[in-house]
């Protein structure tokens, strides 16, 4: 199906035998050049999930004349119906998925964002950036699970992180955050703690690091390894069981940080994309609740010794 720009109703008359691969926030930045790498393999097809359908929609309709196979829906990661809405979307189009890059997110990474936007204070950034990057990521992926269990090779969702979301915060919250036995439900109720004590300037004194955007993907990437976890321990003998991992995709030059990376936001792409791509490369059972960069394996402390 390569060049094509697939509309529902052309695909929900047949399921479709290629690799079907959604990626969130994939107008632009990093998740774009994930969604052209994903698109332009063979029998791959990339659904763009945007929260913006005319940028959205642009964006396929670019990638569908560079030669990819592609399909769009609106998704934003704070609004629960949009969420369905694609559910559904692929459901009907495709009947199943065969992996999710959980790529988008927001960053208050500078005060002003290299002054495009106004200040916002640290404890009004909290729980947008939470509930964004990291509630409106688990949402997807549940909403998304019943039909990755439908693949029928390696169904996978990728996470995308940050350095930024390495291991770290008090001795306490570090034990907490990578406990073995931690919960989908307590590892929410750690983040809920997070924006609380932000939102009431205590976050320091609880152990908290001083990031609103590296505590959602601390917390992403705690998720990767919890579901991970439950995902390999439900796993029928003979059923395909989710994977999961997590990538950071380096410092990219992207609107994040008004194009201050360094890594060109197409090879920042290369890791997710390999990852959600068929194959074995880093895939399977073995690579799942791990984190990657640059093609290998990461560890989550990023080799800075624990407090
Ligand atoms: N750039 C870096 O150096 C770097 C480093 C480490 C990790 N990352 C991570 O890489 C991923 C991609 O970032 P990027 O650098 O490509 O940033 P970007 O260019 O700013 O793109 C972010 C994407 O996320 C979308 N998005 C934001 N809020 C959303 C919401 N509520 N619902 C749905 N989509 C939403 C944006 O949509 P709109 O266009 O509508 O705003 C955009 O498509 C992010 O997870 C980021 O944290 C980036």
């Amino acid at each position: 199906m390569a060049g094509t720009l697939s509309s529902a109703a052309a695909l929900a008359s047949a399921a479709s035998p290629d690799r079907i691969v959604l990626i969130t926030g994939s107008n632009k930045g990093i998740g774009k050049e994930i969604a052209r790498a994903i698109g332009s393999l063979p029998d791959h097809t990339a659904v763009l999930a945007c929260r913006d359908a005319q940028l959205g929609a642009a964006a396929a309709a670019e990638l569908a004349a560079d030669g990819c196979s592609v399909a769009f829906s609106r998704l934003d990661l704070t609004d629960a119906a949009s969420i369905a809405a694609t559910r559904d979307y692929v459901e009907v189009s495709f009947g199943r998925l065969d992996a999710l890059v959980n790529n988008a997110a927001i960053c208050f990474n500078d005060p002003t964002l290299y002054g495009k936007v106004p200040h916002t204070p640290f404890e009004q950034q909290a729980r947008l950036t939470v509930e964004t990057n990291y509630f409106g990521s688990l949402a997807v992926t549940e909403a998304m699970l019943p039909l990755l269990r439908r693949s029928r090779a390696s169904p996978r969702v990728v996470n995308v992180a940050s350095a930024a979301g390495r291991l770290r915060g008090s001795p306490a919250i570090q034990r907490a955050i990578s406990d073995p036995a931690l919960t989908v439900a307590a590892l929410g109720a750690l983040m809920e703690s997070f924006v609380s004590a932000a939102e009431e300037g205590t976050h320091l004194d609880a152990g908290w690091p001083n990031t609103c955007y590296g505590v959602s993907k601390l917390g992403l990437i705690a998720l990767t390894r919890v579901m991970a976890r439950d995902e390999a321990a439900a796993a029928t003998p003979d059923g395909l069981a989710v994977s999961f991992a997590s990538v950071d995709p380096g410092f990219c030059a992207t609107d994040q940080n008004n194009n201050q990376g360094h890594v060109p936001a197409a090879q920042g792409a290369t890791t997710a994309a390999t990852l959600a791509a068929a194959g074995d490369q880093g895939g399977g059972a073995g690579m799942s609740g791990r984190h990657f960069y640059e093609g290998r394996e990461m560890s989550w402390t990023y080799g800075v010794p624990l407090a």
